[in-house]
């Protein structure tokens, strides 16, 4: 399905209403979130998908650190996962599908989650993913709605993962993107997450499906700002540029840049090839934090020292008409 497509469905169904409903279909956040006492609410998502490397175990600990994400994104812990696995069990050998799965686990291990449980399915291609419970405080949790005029906007994962994976399934990848896009891929969003929990968070959202610039739109028009990016600020994988410069880019990138065109605008000189970068789907990317600008630099340095060294400020809210704005 296109960008968009389940959101257009879910229109068409009415909206469940329940005071305990914190974060519900609305703001295309990350997550659910269900208030159980003031206390606590719990937080609940669910992603898997088709192999984005041709390692097993590798693939099972991406997608598991990319279903996880989004409970990190929500600003909660996550306590409990279960397997979501399709699989050609006829046609391919079990011990794949034991190498996913042990992929998967250890990442819900390192987590601190535990896994009780899952569900598999045949089908002619693999799939695999989790669907995650965790917790949060009521009153700390970070939506995508809170973004405010005078914020400053931090990445914290290069980008550039979906070219990456595209140019791995065509065999176009050299070893040290492979090995680089591997390591992005397989992080998990835990340490910055953590790292962020003790600063002023006015908005969050994970880099995932619709890339950078579509969920910086969810963003914008979640909290009715505008968002600016510099596109020179933007991390970027090395060796992404001359991919997409070869016209190695995933069909999602496209699809991503039709659906927001009328939100996106491009200023001074940002070239077709770095745009499609911004509109490159990510598989498990990195948090979009959206912070008071004074409190950005103290963050950033934190986030450095805590080992992710790829943060970085990449743009400004502003009160204008909701959209997003790269300037080159
Ligand atoms: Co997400
Ligand atoms: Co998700
Ligand atoms: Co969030």
């Amino acid at each position: 399905m296109g960008p968009g497509t389940l959101a257009e469905i879910l229109k068409d169904i009415p909206a469940a209403k329940n005071e305990n409903l914190l974060v519900g279909l609305e703001t295309s956040d990350d997550a659910g979130v269900y208030r159980l006492t003031p206390e606590t609410a719990l937080i609940q998502t669910m992603d898997f998908f088709t192999p984005v490397v041709d390692d097993p175990y590798v693939f099972g600990q991406i997608a598991a650190a990319n279903a996880l994400s989004d409970i990190y994104a929500m600003g909660g812990q996550p306590l409990t996962a279960m397997n979501i696995v399709c699989f050609p069990a006829r046609t391919l050998p079990l011990a794949i599908l034991k190498e996913i799965i042990r992929g998967g686990a250890d990442k819900i291990a390192e987590a601190g989650a535990v896994l009780v449980g899952g569900h598999s399915v045949e089908d002619r291609e693999p799939k695999y993913g989790l669907s995650v419970t965790g917790i949060v405080h009521p009153q700390n949790v970070w939506t995508n709605r809170g973004a405010r005029p005078g914020d400053a906007l931090i990445l914290t994962k290069p980008l550039g993962t979906g070219i990456a994976a595209t140019a791995i399934k065509a065999g176009l990848a050299s070893q040290d993107l492979v090995d680089k896009a591997v390591e992005v891929m397989s992080t998990l969003n835990r340490n910055a997450a953590e790292t962020a929990r003790t600063a002023e968070i006015n908005a969050c959202t994970d880099i995932t499906g619709f890339g950078l610039l579509g969920h910086a739109y969810e963003m914008a028009a979640a909290g009715s700002i505008k968002i600016i990016f510099s596109a020179g600020a933007i991390p970027i994988l090395a060796g992404v540029q001359e991919l997409a410069a070869n016209g190695i880019i995933p069909g999602g990138a496209y699809a991503n840049r039709d659906y927001l065109s009328s939100n996106v605008a491009f200023a001074g000189d940002v070239d077709e090839n770095t745009r499609a970068i911004f509109f490159d789907p990510q598989t498990s990317g990195g948090l979009l934090f959206s912070v008071p600008a004074a409190n950005a630099g103290p963050l950033l340095e934190r986030l450095h020292a805590a080992g992710i060294k790829d943060a970085a400020v990449i743009g400004k809210v502003t009160a204008g008409q909701t959209g997003i704005e790269v300037t080159g």
